[in-house]
């Protein structure tokens, strides 16, 4: 039987197992969190709507994490979300925590699993699995250039006042302030949009970008996204579960592309079933690289708070 599992049946981890079940990515999902009952009465919400609906998965709630055991793929949600004022930082600790918990009983039950992190911050809490599953580093990876990419796409389809369908983004970096839209490698039906829009428009599209989770804490005062958060993470789950060799950006293990080494980090990646099978480098110019090297900059000073408070053994 096919399985898999998301952690944290909070508001992306429940978007996520509906739209897992929706698409018939595996013949079971199930969905973990640490609250009684929570998850029990999603996955039966979730099933009850199978039945209008006619989806064949099965959804199973459950507090165990030995009913993970066996899973094809995990979807980790679980930790704090953001309030308003709070930088994706302020969560370290906490679902530092929270990641270790869940690496192990990952390492323990599901060894040939393939994990997608969505927990924030991401490029920390994604390198945190890694480090304490100890996979081979392309079976760990973390959503974020998905995301990013589509809200930028949105915010390109705003300013045109066209439809979304034919923009395609890219977003590169860290999922934080210091990550690097590309206006360079984003396009409308082919076209790059800097033969589209003039600079400024340009560049208020890549600031509505970056605080693009941001807008939506403040719009919100409790909680952060969580529809294209989940759309994002599943887009990525199907990629791998049907080795569909999709070229996204995604938080990858980074082992000297971009001239950046021991770190996860936003870049395109070719998505199948071993996970991220290929980080593609594109030619970024002197600006470019200079600015996912900050990015890079600033995930390692993320780590080294996670040392400093003992979440990650020294470096
Ligand atoms: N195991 C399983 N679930 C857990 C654990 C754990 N060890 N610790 C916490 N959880 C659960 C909580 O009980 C809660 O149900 O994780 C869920 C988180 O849900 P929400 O608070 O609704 O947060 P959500 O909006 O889903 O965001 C989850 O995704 O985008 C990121 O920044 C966001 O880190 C946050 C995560």
């Amino acid at each position: 039987m096919t399985r898999i599992t998301v952690v944290g049946s909070g508001f992306v981890g429940m978007t996520c197992a509906q739209k897992c079940a929706e698409q018939e990515l595996a013949e079971e999902v199930v969905l973990i969190d640490i609250i009684e009952g929570k998850p029990q009465g999603i996955a039966l919400d979730l099933n009850q709507a199978g039945a209008v609906e006619g989806y064949q998965c099965r959804v199973r709630g459950t507090n165990e994490p030995k009913d993970t055991h066996g899973s094809d793929l995990f979807i980790v949600t679980a930790g704090l979300p953001r309030k308003p004022g709070m930088d994706r930082s302020d969560l370290l600790d906490v679902n530092g925590k929270i990641v270790n918990s869940v690496a192990d009983y990952i390492q323990a039950g599901s060894p040939d699993t393939r994990v997608i992190v969505i927990t924030n911050p991401l490029d920390t809490m994604v390198y945190q699995m890694a480090h304490r599953l100890g996979f081979p580093k392309e079976r760990v990876l973390g959503m974020a250039g998905v995301l990013d990419s589509a809200r930028m796409s949105y915010f390109i389809s705003e300013t045109l006042g066209g439809g979304v369908a034919d923009i395609r983004c890219m977003v590169l970096g860290g999922h934080g302030d210091s990550m690097v839209p590309m206006p360079n490698f984003s396009t409308v039906d082919g076209v790059s949009i800097t033969a589209l829009l003039p600079e400024a428009d340009i560049e208020a599209i890549n600031h509505r970008t970056r605080n693009g989770g941001a807008e939506i804490v403040n719009l919100l005062k409790t909680g952060s996204a969580y529809y294209a958060p989940a759309a994002a993470a599943v887009a990525m789950a199907k990629a791998i579960v049907r080795d569909e060799k999709r070229l996204l950006p995604c938080a990858a293990w980074l082992n000297g592309q971009y001239g950046l080494k021991d770190i996860y980090l936003g870049v395109p990646c070719v998505l199948g079933a071993r996970g991220v099978e290929r980080v593609v480098e594109l030619e970024l110019d002197e600006s470019g690289m200079k600015l996912l090297h900050k990015s890079a900059e600033a995930i390692r000073k993320d780590l080294k708070i996670l040392r400093e408070k003992q979440l990650l053994p020294a470096a």
